[in-house]
């Protein structure tokens, strides 16, 4: 397949590298009026017009219109039951999100939904989700469990993404956050509910192949960094990759505990100062933000001006949840980070694409345009600039999606 006549081919790499750092965020490279081939599933070529082949590939005609790589959403939970828009009256009455979980909503409430579902209807629920995501952009995407909390209903959300993974075009990443809520029956037992997790969720977890890695609410109100320690020395035991949702609503040393195990990400960071940015220098840990959290909940922004002005790397992704952020949509989270968090576009763009997929350990497959990666790719409306993208916020953008070199819409 070839595209002809792209106004501006975006996200090039002719030298592949694993992410963007600091300045280098801001270097987001572009052609303007070029081709792109694609051939068995993979970005075979691409170039200026002036060098396209002559031939009969088949053709779809670009005028006007940009080409990205697809967005790379590394944190999401899209894996749940039901809704829930009553919290959300509560919030507009002035709950904030610690008080709705104290009283029992929150996670709590969606492990009950999630518990009287069954996994074919939860796989129902899930599926409209990824079709939602996919028409939005989105070619890879992490799905956390986490609205289990029992090891029954854990592996019932692992096996819908399992599912998930046979059944769409996306490219997707499990991880099991068992720790993501003290279940009810552990209340005050908060050492115990860990000991399960580790004894008995991880063991057939493992046994099934069914998370790439493990992860810790590492928050006041819900794991210590002593318990997330326990549970990433277990995961690494079994081979797993870890992650942290760190410092959501304090420095809670969720960051330093995820860079002490070589975490591939740590994930929230609104309370990030200069320690934590400190600790995350020259390590292989992607920080990770999810603004579409901070716009839900209205709380304040993490700092990424000031982490990408050190010379950090930045992911971006949406965390889809129904609690903090009931929404998939890429392009929203890379307008937030421009208005709110003072991101260029260019930056903006690389963090939810090559800095996403580093942020899930698909950065040699996707996140950028480059010869031999996977053709996961979507082709813009005829419009007239990148800057357009974030500053026109809800005006719909894709107008074809191709997914591993297949044309999905
Ligand atoms: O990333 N922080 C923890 N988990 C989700 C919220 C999940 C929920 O409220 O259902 C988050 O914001």
């Amino acid at each position: 397949m070839l595209i002809r006549n792209i106004k501006q081919l975006v996200g090039v790499e002719t030298l592949s590298q694993p992410k963007a750092s600091g300045a280098d965020m801001a270097a987001l490279t572009c052609i303007d009026d070029a081709f792109l081939l694609i051939e068995d599933g993979l970005i075979a070529d691409f170039g200026t017009m002036a060098h396209a082949p002559h031939d009969d590939t088949p053709a779809i005609d670009a005028t006007g219109r940009m080409v990205f790589p697809s967005f790379c959403d590394s944190h999401t939970h899209l894996v749940y039951a039901g809704s829930r828009e009553i919290e959300y009256m509560d919030k507009i009455r002035g709950l904030s999100y610690e008080e709705i979980a104290r009283r029992g909503g929150g996670i709590l409430n969606s492990v009950k939904r999630l518990h009287d579902t069954g996994e074919d209807e939860l796989y129902r629920q899930a599926l409209a989700r990824t079709a939602e995501i996919i028409a939005t952009g989105t070619g890879a995407v992490e799905i956390k469990s986490g609205y289990g909390l029992c090891v029954a209903d854990e592996l019932k959300i692992l096996r819908v993404i399992r599912r998930l993974k046979e059944t769409t075009p996306l490219t997707i990443r499990a991880t099991f956050l068992g720790a993501h809520a003290v279940p009810e029956e552990y209340a005050g037992r908060q050492s115990d509910y860990v000991d399960t997790v580790i004894n008995e969720m991880l063991p057939p977890i493992a046994a099934e192949e069914l998370a790439d890695y493990v992860d810790v609410f590492c928050e006041r109100g819900f794991f210590t960094v002593e318990d997330t320690e326990r549970i990433l020395m277990a995961a690494l035991k079994y081979g797993m990759g870890v992650k942290v949702h760190a410092n959501q609503l304090s420095r809670s040393g969720g960051i330093q505990a995820g860079v002490k195990y070589g975490a591939v990400s740590v994930d929230h960071l609104d309370f990030t100062g200069a320690e934590e940015i400190a600790c995350l220098m020259d390590t292989d840990t992607m920080p990770v933000l999810l603004p579409g959290s901070n716009f839900f909940l209205s709380l304040p922004y993490p700092p990424a001006r000031a982490m990408i002005d050190a010379g950090l790397p930045v992911a971006l992704a949406s965390n889809y949840n129904p609690g903090s952020a009931p929404s998939g949509d890429m392009r929203f989270v890379v307008s937030l980070a421009c208005i709110q968090m003072r991101m260029t576009p260019e930056e903006a763009i690389r963090a939810a694409t090559l800095n996403g997929a580093c942020a899930m350990g698909l950065s040699e497959t996707h996140g950028s345009i480059a010869r031999g990666k996977t053709a996961s790719v979507f082709i813009t409306k005829p419009l007239p600039s990148l800057e357009f993208i974030p500053y026109a916020f809800t005006s719909p953008i894709v107008e074809t999606v191709i997914l591993n070199g297949i044309i999905i819409s």
